[in-house]
């Protein structure tokens, strides 16, 4: 495994972003909402790189109000993944002396997402009921700082 970084999201890594995000989440986004969103000044969003081909592997994208962070899509590169880089992206934003809450929606059946999330200490506030296409439900989960 070669070396990777952390770094902020620039408006040229949309593609790659909405790659990711296609491969992760099916024909949820287009390339321009993926830049509406890298372009809104309340968004936080970063990613980790390979070193060598600065090829982005995983990302995390939230819109931050008043120090509440709102993650609105986090994906892996499925050829990365199980390799701690989608924590890596959480406990950085965890680590951010600017958010004092995390907030997210996440399929009920989405055992990784899940997972990895109560692993890092989230815990479920609710459910939202047909909160996907109308059709799958949601938990609201949430982290405190
Ligand atoms: C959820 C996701 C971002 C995790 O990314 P990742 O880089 O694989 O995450 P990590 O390697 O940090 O794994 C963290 C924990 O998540 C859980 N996990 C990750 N992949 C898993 C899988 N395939 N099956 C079961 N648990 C899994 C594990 O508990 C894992 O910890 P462990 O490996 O120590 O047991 C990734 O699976 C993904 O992109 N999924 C599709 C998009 C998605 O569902 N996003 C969340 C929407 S709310």
């Amino acid at each position: 495994m070669s070396p990777t970084e952390l770094r902020p999201l620039r408006l040229l890594d949309r593609h790659r972003v909405y790659e990711l995000a296609t491969m992760r989440f099916g024909s949820q986004w287009s390339v321009s909402a993926i830049e509406q969103l890298l372009a809104n000044p309340n968004q936080l969003s970063w990613g980790v790189f390979l070193k060598e081909d600065s090829k982005l592997i995983s990302y995390l994208i939230t819109i931050v109000v008043a120090g509440e962070a709102d993650i609105i899509s986090i994906a892996t590169d499925p050829e990365y993944s199980r390799r701690g880089f989608g924590s890596q992206n959480l406990k950085h934003l965890m680590d951010s002396p600017k958010i004092h809450k995390i907030v997210l929606e996440v399929d009920v059946g989405n055992e990784a997402a899940l997972a990895m999330y109560s692993n890092l200490g989230f815990t479920v506030d609710g459910v939202r009921k047909n909160y996907y296409n109308g059709e799958r439900d949601a938990y609201r989960m949430s982290l405190n700082r």
